[in-house]
This record gives C-alpha cells, structure tokens and sequence, in this order.
C-alpha cells in the first residue's frame, strides 16, 4: 500500500523545523543528479544531512550527497534545498519517494523547482540542453497516490490538467532571455529504471509524444500538485537517448555532462528564484 504516512511525516517535519530553528522558505529546489553545484552558488545558512533526520530515508546514488539545507540566494530571498532524491529504482516505494514533498507541504513551501537529468529524445535536442518540462508522462508503472485517500489531504482523483506551473514557465523563459539562455520545452517520460532504456522503447516514447526520458521526477510532481504546491521542471539534457546517440550509456559521462550544464542550470535557477 502507498498511502501516506502523515504521522511520520509530521515528526519529520517538526524535528527539521527544530534543527533549522529559524524561518523556512516557502520555496523549495529539488537538485538532479550532477546539479549539487548550486549550492556553491549561494550562501549556505544551515544544512541537515539526511543521515540526522530520525525515518528519513537514505539516497545512495553517486552525484548525490543527501541533505537539507537552506540557502540565501540573494538580498534575503531564501529557499529550501533538497540534494540527492530517492529513486523508485532503488527499490523505495513510491510513498517513500515522495515523502520530503509531504513534509515540504507541512513546513510550508509553495513553490518548488524540481530538476533531473534526462535523455533526449527529441531530435532537435543536444545533450547539453535544458528543457522546461511542460507535461510529463508517468510511465514507470505506479504511482504515489495508490491506496486509501484522506480528503482531508487533498482529493482522490486528482487533475492533472496543469502539473507544471504555466505562471511559473513563463516566468522561466522570461529569465532565461534575459541571461541569454534559450531552454528547450517538451514532455518528459518517466520510466522506473534502472536499465537505460531500448531503441525501440525510445522510438515508441517519440511516438508517444515524449521529448525527454528519465527515472525519477514524475512522482514528487504528482504529490506536490496533490497539495497545490506550484511546481516548475526543468531537466537537463545530459545524453540523447538509445538509438539517437551514437555511441552506449555511461553513468559517469552522463554525470560528467549534468555538472557541465550545472553553472548555467545554477545561474538560471538562482534568477528564477530571485524574480519570484
Ligand atoms: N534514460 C533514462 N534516464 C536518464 C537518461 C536516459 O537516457 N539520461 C539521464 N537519465
């Protein structure tokens, strides 16, 4: 069953409130793999490792460090970083998935930025790109939200017509053009992982409708519009997927490439969050 741990959920958030001891962000940033390099981009007011926050789950994969911690982008706007995920492929239920958003939802954030690495599929895309996500497409065969609802919470057949902030993807784009940057848009196909994908699962997700693939995302998305939280999404294009590259996946290229796109990912962002 997936359902919803509110009273873990709750501890969780009381005991991050009281480590922080100070006022929490009401925007939160969801760093994908190779894209830790923001944090050095910013003023750093307190970190919480993952390890310290007592039924927190661990992240395991390498690129990603596993802590909590709040930043001062600039002039006193703040937000909530959240370094290294935790992935379906790893064997986490989907419920422990999407636990931080839970617990983001108790400690007041609004808006979050969520980010991944991706594939292309796409054929105008390069690796090297960054695309807004402006719908997605859940393709890993579950879903965060199975098992019993409590309407209290939020509803149990949930719209999806708007995951992805319009208000918030045109705010991106605006910043971006002003940076010079020129983000591509397109759907973003999640798949559970953890084998790359096939030549002819790619070519059916192109028939399908999806610009980029990735293992991870789709369900963070799901629960934070769950509870109305904003979200904007935005991946980083670090490999074209099978059958479109040339040459065979390797994770470390592929993290190798993310932390390439990670100072005009970080400088992005940074505006984005500043022109909130
Ligand atoms: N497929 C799935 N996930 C990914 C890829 C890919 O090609 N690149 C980065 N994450």
């Amino acid at each position: 069953m997936n359902n919803i741990d509110i009273q873990k959920s709750h501890s969780i958030a009381t005991y991050i409130r009281n480590t922080f001891n100070c006022e929490i962000p009401k925007i939160a940033v969801i760093l994908g793999s190779g894209l830790g390099d923001f944090t050095k981009m910013v003023k750093i007011i307190k970190t919480i490792p993952y390890a310290d926050i007592p039924n927190f789950p661990e992240s395991h994969v390498e690129g990603h460090r596993g802590s909590l911690t709040i930043v001062e982008v600039a002039n006193n706007k703040q937000a909530l970083i959240m370094e290294g995920r935790f992935h379906y492929y790893e064997g986490y239920a989907p419920s422990d998935v999407v636990l931080p958003i839970v617990v983001f939802h108790l400690l007041g954030i609004k808006t979050l930025i969520v980010s991944n690495a991706s594939g292309g599929i796409n054929r105008d895309f390069e690796s090297g790109d960054l695309m807004i996500i402006k719908d997605h497409i859940n393709f890993t065969g579950n879903h965060p939200l199975i098992g019993k609802n409590d309407n209290n919470l939020g509803p149990r057949f949930l719209d999806q017509t708007e995951c992805y902030s319009n208000e918030l993807i045109n705010h991106a784009k605006n910043v971006a053009n002003k940076l010079d940057i020129t983000p591509k848009e397109g759907v973003y196909i999640a798949v559970s992982g953890p084998t790359y994908e096939t030549k002819a699962e790619i070519k059916a997700f192109a028939g399908m409708g999806a610009d980029a693939v990735g293992m991870s995302t789709v369900y963070e998305v799901i629960m934070a519009n769950y509870f109305k939280i904003k979200v904007l999404g935005i991946s980083s294009i670090t490999n074209l997927a099978t059958g479109i590259a040339t040459e065979h996946h390797d994770h470390a290229k592929i993290v190798g490439t993310a932390s390439k796109i990670s100072v005009v990912f970080s400088s992005w962002v940074k505006q984005i969050i500043l022109e909130l």
